[in-house]
């Protein structure tokens, strides 16, 4: 028993030790937070840009096709044109060799790089992960991200910052492999928005929770739509047992 308690004791202070200086991310808005809750379908869009134009040098998104791009709002031409800026990798064709193409909704987000070894080789051996599921891959998913994003400062005075690193204040231990990626201005938004930072962290945060988990909206409505028919259910049930037990004396 005295083991097991120590065992016990023993798991949890790793956790706690383990984890070195706690990091405290900042809280964010979010438009699909709460019951009622939606992604900003603008932002997204936004977002998506920034995705292309900057994160997807590095970063792949293998769980997203792009017909998908529909459930943000994007006509079916716009997504074939989209898919068509890029080369596909298809085949083998009846010779036995693999060709390339123009991208069709259909396909998924193509990658930047042909396999981990090249992206390793590009990024000073560190990997970028893939995005498609990352907000949802982290403790405080969306605030997380943003916070990353803008959380690239000067280190502190004392701290010598290895070649290849950078610092960042919400990255776990400080150090982390990619450069800041954004810089005000540094995406043309379509719609007009100003590109800050703030701006293009918030869009591109929402456009990657969207791509985390689309099914969101259904999954409240459907919450919702439960709710309701709890709610009718039990003023049934009530009024059938006053019926019931209205003639008998207590
Ligand atoms: C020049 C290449 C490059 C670009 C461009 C880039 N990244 Fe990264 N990113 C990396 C690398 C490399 C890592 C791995 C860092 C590490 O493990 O230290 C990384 C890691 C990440 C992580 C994971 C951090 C963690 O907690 O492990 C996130 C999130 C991320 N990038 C988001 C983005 C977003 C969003 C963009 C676009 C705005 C972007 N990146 C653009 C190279 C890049």
């Amino acid at each position: 028993m005295r083991k097991a308690l120590l065992a016990i004791f023993l798991l949890f202070s790793f956790n706690l030790y383990g984890a070195g200086a706690k990091i405290d991310i900042p809280k964010y808005d979010w438009s699909w937070k709460g019951f009622f809750g939606t992604y900003d379908r603008a932002s997204a869009q936004r977002g998506l840009k920034v995705y292309r134009e900057v994160c997807a040098g590095c970063h792949s998104m293998n769980y997203l096709s792009y017909r998908n791009l529909a459930d943000l709002g994007f006509s079916e031409d716009h997504i074939k044109a989209i898919a068509a800026e890029h080369l596909v990798l298809d085949g083998p064709n009846d010779e036995g060799e693999m060709f390339e193409r123009d991208g069709i909704p259909s396909d998924q987000f193509v990658n930047p790089y042909l396999n981990e070894n090249a992206a390793r080789a590009a990024n000073n051996g560190a990997y970028p992960p893939d995005l498609s599921l990352i907000v949802k891959a982290r403790p405080k998913g969306a605030d997380y991200i943003k916070a990353l994003l803008l959380g690239y400062v000067d280190p502190p005075e004392n701290m010598k910052v290895p070649k290849g690193q950078h610092y960042n204040k919400f990255m776990a231990g400080n150090l982390i492999a990619m450069t800041s990626p954004l810089s005000d201005g540094l995406v043309d938004y379509d719609d007009g928005t100003e590109s800050t930072m703030d701006q293009m962290t918030t869009d591109v945060t929402t456009f990657l929770a969207w791509a985390a988990e689309p099914s969101l909206e259904d999954r409240k409505r459907m919450g919702l739509k439960v709710i309701l028919f709890l709610l009718v259910l039990f003023v049934l049930a009530y009024i059938s047992k006053q019926q019931i037990w209205r003639n008998i004396k207590h």
